[in-house]
């Protein structure tokens, strides 16, 4: 059986949040380090530019995306951990699958057609702002995950659509060229979902994050943010409709989990219990938020890393990428 090859990429326009913590990090990291099979984590830079044109903000959250995943312990001695944009085989093979990819198929895209309705809905011409890059996303990201032949990838419910479409570019690509490419599966059972300050889903774009590296006041300031509801201290509260609970359990050790859950019901005040989840929090972050301080200010740090990881990337890439060029009938004569 041929190793297992797992493979995820993160979108470089925002700062990480407790909900990236452990939906994807800590989850990768922690794979990662069983050193069970191949590990490809990546900053998705050329992903960013399609929704963020504001070249400070994409290169700020690279350094600091970057910077959180070393922090947070990654062993690039068992993980390739690389920049889209070093590896210039990614947008070469793009460019090959764009030339196999039914633009129908892109059509049915969520990201694209969503966008399209809300122009509709809003009276717009239904093509209103929207770009190439857009439309041709899921071309990208399966170039991203066909150029390492990964197997499994783990992503967020909202990906699951654009997996389908890589396997689908895939196995047209194979029915025409040859067997080149393994179909690679979403990986959602890694992928969970915290929730935000408001309740919902821990999201950038319902504003409603906490950063992953506040200062300790910050931190305790978001903490105290969490929604909750008016119940008095004294009056027992209900964990499985608590957002304070949720969070606590994504940090918490199952006896930690059981102590919280028994002083909800003993109604411990929602404001002793944000305290605690402070220290809970702030405990465990702390150490990596000293390393993560650290290495956003040497960013040649980083840069060396990513370099590293840029060349073994490479190394897998250019060798496919000479036969895929071969096998479309591109070389020398
Ligand atoms: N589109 C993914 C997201 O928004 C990020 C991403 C880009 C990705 N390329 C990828 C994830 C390849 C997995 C594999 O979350």
């Amino acid at each position: 059986m041929a190793v297992k090859t797992t493979l995820t990429g993160i979108t470089t326009t925002g700062t990480p949040h407790l909900g990236n913590y452990v939906g994807a990090i800590r989850p990768s990291i922690a794979a990662s380090n069983t050193g069970n099979g191949d590990y490809y984590f990546f900053l998705a830079d050329y992903h960013a530019l399609i929704k963020c044109q504001e070249p400070e903000l994409v290169h700020k959250s690279t350094r600091e995306i970057a910077a959180t995943w070393l922090a947070l312990g990654l062993d690039t001695d068992k993980a390739v951990f690389y920049r889209q944009s070093d590896v210039p085989e990614i947008p070469e093979l793009t460019w090959l699958l764009t030339c196999i990819t039914a633009k129908g198929l892109m059509n049915r895209a969520h990201a694209y057609k969503d966008t399209v309705q809300k122009n509709l809905d809003d009276g717009e011409d239904p093509d209103f702002a929207i770009n190439m890059g857009l439309f041709s996303y899921p071309i990208l990201m399966a170039a991203d995950i066909l150029m390492f032949n990964a197997t499994d990838v783990p992503v967020g419910r909202d990906q699951i659509q654009h997996l389908e479409m890589a396997r689908d570019i895939a196995a047209r690509f194979n029915h025409i060229y040859g067997e080149h490419f393994r179909l690679p599966e979403a990986r959602i059972d890694y992928v969970a979902v915290l929730q935000g300050l408001d309740g919902r889903k821990m999201s950038k774009s319902y504003n409603n994050t906490i950063p992953l590296f506040l200062g300790e006041k910050q931190l305790r300031k978001h903490i105290n943010k969490i929604k909750t509801n008016l119940l008095e201290p004294g009056e027992p509260k209900d964990p499985n409709d608590s957002t304070v609970f949720q969070v606590w359990q994504a940090f918490a050790s199952e006896e930690q989990t059981e102590y919280m859950r028994k002083e909800f019901e003993n109604g411990i005040a929602w404001g002793e219990a944000k305290k605690q989840l402070f220290e809970l929090v702030n405990g465990q972050l702390g150490e990596a938020r000293e390393r993560y301080n650290e290495l956003v200010v040497n960013s040649h740090q980083i840069e060396a890393v990513l370099r590293q990881g840029a060349e073994k990337a490479r190394a897998k890439a250019q060798p496919l990428m000479q036969k895929l060029r071969k096998a479309v009938g591109i070389y020398g004569l």
